[in-house]
């Protein structure tokens, strides 16, 4: 993941969002640490599709800030491990939840086969280009039957504009040819639920707020803020939508 506009949104204001937190309060550490356009209702379908349980063995890869693996460990009692190659991310995670962090990427998870209880990836697969590889790792990795819960910008047909730098979109038919080629069998998709509490977003706003009063003249900021200007646009056009996935682990 080289792009410059990657390394800015991912790296450089993932260790901005942790400072704010740290200077605002621990109750804002969540909100603004789920990166992925995830709320608690995409959360919750997850968690509850996955069947996840108190001392099951999470595994977050691309766990960004660490907000999704820190959510479910506080309101499922899983054990979350996270799996992300930005180092700034990693730190990020580490010090605001103290959760056990692996600076790796997707497509090769220093863990041994058949390991995890289940593997959460979310608002990961549309920054990967060999999206076979990522899925095959986490087919090792997992349990056999074990579950698989995804959040994915998918495309919903022809592009008309730019394409947020280094994002590769599959579309519905695409994801489930990906999936069916890593021995996942897919259950469950539907558009992520659109509505978040207002004592969500206020609160991860504030801490964007934070970051932007002291880092906005900065051309990392001015980047990240770039990708989701395009993001904003390529939603409104519904060229894209977030789509959330539950698939099972099948025997290859
Ligand atoms: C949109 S963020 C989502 C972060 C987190 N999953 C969340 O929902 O808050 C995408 C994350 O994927 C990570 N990522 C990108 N390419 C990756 C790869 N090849 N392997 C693992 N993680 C990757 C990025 O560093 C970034 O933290």
């Amino acid at each position: 993941m080289n792009a410059p506009a990657m390394v800015a949104e991912f790296d450089d204001v993932a260790g901005w969002t942790a400072d704010a937190v740290e200077r605002l309060g621990e109750r804002y550490a969540i909100p603004a640490a789920c990166r992925g356009s995830a709320s608690p209702a995409a959360l919750a379908w997850l968690a509850e599709a996955c069947e996840l349980a108190a001392g099951d063995l999470l595994l977050d890869v691309g766990a960004g800030v660490g907000g999704p693996a820190a959510w479910a460990a506080s309101r499922f009692g899983v054990r979350p491990v996270l799996v992300e190659p930005m180092p700034s991310a990693c730190r990020a995670a580490s010090r605001l939840f103290g959760l056990p962090v692996v600076r790796a990427e997707g497509t090769r998870i220093p863990l041994r086969d058949r390991s995890a209880d289940a593997v959460w990836c979310l608002g990961v697969l549309c920054t990967v280009r060999d999206k076979a590889a990522m899925l095959r790792e986490f087919h090792r990795v997992l349990k056999p039957g074990a579950s698989l819960g995804l959040l994915v910008i998918v495309a919903r047909g022809s592009w008309v504009g730019p394409v947020p730098e280094g994002n590769h979109f599959p579309t519905r038919r695409e994801l489930a040819a990906l999936l069916d080629g890593a021995g996942f069998d897919l259950v469950e998709q539907v558009e992520a639920p659109s509505g978040v509490p207002l004592s969500w977003s206020r609160r991860s706003a504030r801490v964007a707020a934070a970051v932007a009063a002291r880092h906005s003249a900065e051309p990392a900021h001015r980047m990240a803020e770039g990708q989701g200007d395009i993001f904003g646009r390529l939603f409104a056009s519904r060229q894209i939508a977030t789509h959330l996935v539950h698939a099972a682990w099948r025997a290859k």
